[in-house]
Formats: C-alpha cells, structure tokens, sequence
C-alpha cells in the first residue's frame, strides 16, 4: 500500500511539472527588416507593425519581434536577412531596400523553409526587352509561404489628379487652357514613384485636360529633398507653376515649407498634393496649406502583414497577393474627420 501510495504521489508530482511546462507561452521570432528607419511613412507602418502583435498575443502565444533597419542599403539588408536565418526566426516581413534584388532574398529565406511576407516594395516583373510589365512575379507565385502585401500604386496617382479635376478650375490658374505642374518624384526604382509619377499626370489627360510638365525631379521620398526641389523650381519657373504633385508626403511637407518661403499660397495661386496622408499633411489640409493627399493605410496593410504572417505561423494556407485601397484625403474629408 505504502508502495502503491508513492507511486500515485510521484505520477501526480510528474503530471504537475508537465502542466506547469506545458503552460509555458510559445514565443514565434518574428525577423522585420525594413528599407529605411528614418522614412516618414514607414516609420508609422513599422511601429504599427510591432503594436499590432502586440494586441495579438496571449497567454500561450507571445511574438519576439527581432526589428531591423536596412538603411538603404541592399548589402545591410541581405546580412540581417542572413541574420535572421541564422537565428531560426520562424517568419520574415521584408520591406526591400531595392526590388531588384528581391530573387536572391526570396531564394535565401525559401531555402531555410522560412515563410516570408513582403510589404510596401512590390518587385516587378520584367519583359525579355528589361521593361516592366503588369504581372505577377513568379518568385512570388512560385512559392505557397510567400506573399506580397501592398497598395496599388496607380490608384493613389489617380487620386492625386482627380483632385485638380475636381478644383473649379481643373488646376489651370492662369487660364492658359493647359495645367502647368512640376513632378516630385519618390526613389525612381519604385512602382509607387512609377505609377504616381504616370497616373497623376494621365488622369488629367484622360479627362481631356491640356497638360505641360515644367519640371520633373527625384527626391527619393525625403523631405528635405523635396523641399529643395520645390524652391528651386518656384525659384525658376516662378507664377508659371500652378500644380505641384509629390509622390509623397515626406516630400509634400517639404515643398509646403518652399511655397511658404516664395511666398505663395495654396489654394489661392499654387495647388500642392501628396500621397500617404501623414498626420502633418492632415493638418496643413486642414489649414489650407495643401490641397490634398491620399491615405496610405499603413494600419490596414500592417495589420494585413501580420494576419498573414501568423496565418503562415499556423501552417495555414495563404494567397499569394493582398491588396489595401487608397482612399482620397482632400479638405471636406479631414473637415468630416
Ligand atoms: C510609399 C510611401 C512613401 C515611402 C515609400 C517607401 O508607399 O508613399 O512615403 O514610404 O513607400 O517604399
């Protein structure tokens, strides 16, 4: 009896430390790297990144999100993504310092078998001719643990120009009977700088407007940069500037303090938009120091990454796409906001 009574108390004693192991979270490596840390919008986008796991865990499941800064630099982001390798992350979300190179990450990260969702930066794909085309990519096709989650690009430029559109009178200040705009331009290698750059300009166009292009320069999604352009261009091309499109807010903000410097007023002699709807951009709106931008949901895409990320933790099946509207931020939006 003494026997059997020892027995009983060590499997109860044996069972307990297994409850209280087995109560023990399940902690996921979650390995982030993204373009740029100092980069306006994705600065929201990752911060959200981390905030929306956050919400996600619970008392059995916890993320370790391991946040890399890829300083735009290609040869940075491939040793984190090694980094990550190496680590046994067991998801990646990749925001590419350059989509030409997004072959070798994707082959890097298949290879170890670890899933992996790309944001913000869609690689492209080509023609035998280097142009691109309006395809899927097949790295990412190929593959059932990768996807690309993002915004398309054109739709934002759209927007931009149905703004000017919609402006009694379309843009054209000076009733010359043509929209004279300069282009501000995101880093160049980018379908969102591509597509805004060309859909702005041809929703003009398209609506049977006169258009003339004075100016058209890269200011790689930096304020600074665009703020530079901005005052170079009014310097040169003066009262003859009546629409200023940015491919971006960062850039936008730059070019509301050049316009200010010049002298002249949104709305009443120059129009300016940008695309992303930083909460800086909201307020110039609101006061009248803009014209417009497009929200860049970085909370809808984040959130998007992430369920697809912990979809892909789960050993769920996923698409390979998912896509966020653009939605048009022009003054009766933020006065309705
Ligand atoms: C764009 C965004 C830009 C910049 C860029 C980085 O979607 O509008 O502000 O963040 O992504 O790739």
């Amino acid at each position: 009896m003494k026997k059997f009574l020892a027995i009983l108390l060590a499997t109860i004693m044996i069972l307990g430390i297994c409850s209280v192991a087995s109560a023990e979270p399940k902690t996921y490596k979650v390995g982030v790297s993204i373009y740029q840390f100092t980069d306006n919008f994705m600065t929201l986008y990752r911060n959200e990144i981390e905030a929306y796991f956050k919400t996600l865990e619970t008392d059995d499941v916890k993320y370790e999100i391991i946040m890399a800064d890829g300083k735009n630099d290609m040869a940075e982001q491939t040793n984190q993504v090694q980094n990550f390798i190496t680590q046994g992350v067991d998801v990646i979300i990749l925001n590419l310092v350059q989509t030409s190179s997004a072959d070798t990450l994707i082959d890097m990260i298949v290879d170890a078998e670890i899933p992996l969702v790309l944001i913000n930066r869609e690689p492209l794909a080509y023609d035998a001719d280097g142009n691109t085309i309006d395809e899927a990519y097949e790295g990412i096709l190929n593959n059932a643990k990768v996807c690309y989650v993002g915004a398309d690009a054109r739709q934002s430029g759209t927007f931009q120009g149905q703004m000017v559109v919609d402006l009694d009178n379309h843009g054209d200040l000076n009733g010359d009977g043509k929209i004279s705009y300069i282009m501000i331009e995101g880093d160049p290698e980018n379908i969102d700088a591509q597509y805004r750059t060309e859909f702005s300009v041809k929703c003009l166009t398209d609506a049977g407007y006169e258009v003339e292009c004075l100016d058209d320069q890269v200011g790689n999604w930096d304020q600074t940069k665009g703020q530079e352009l901005c005052a170079n261009a009014l310097a040169k091309y003066g009262d003859k500037i009546e629409v200023v499109f940015c491919n971006n807010d960062g850039m936008a903000l730059g070019a509301a303090t050049a316009i200010q410097t010049a002298g002249r007023k949104v709305g009443e002699d120059i129009y300016l938009l940008g695309v992303d709807a930083l909460p800086e951009a909201i307020d110039l709106i609101r006061d009248g120091d803009m014209t417009g931008t497009v929200l860049n949901d970085h909370i809808g895409q984040s959130h998007a990454a992430v369920d697809v990320a912990v979809k892909l933790l789960n050993g769920e099946e996923i698409q390979n796409y998912y896509w966020v509207d653009y939605v048009m931020v022009n003054k009766a939006y933020v006065e309705a906001m």
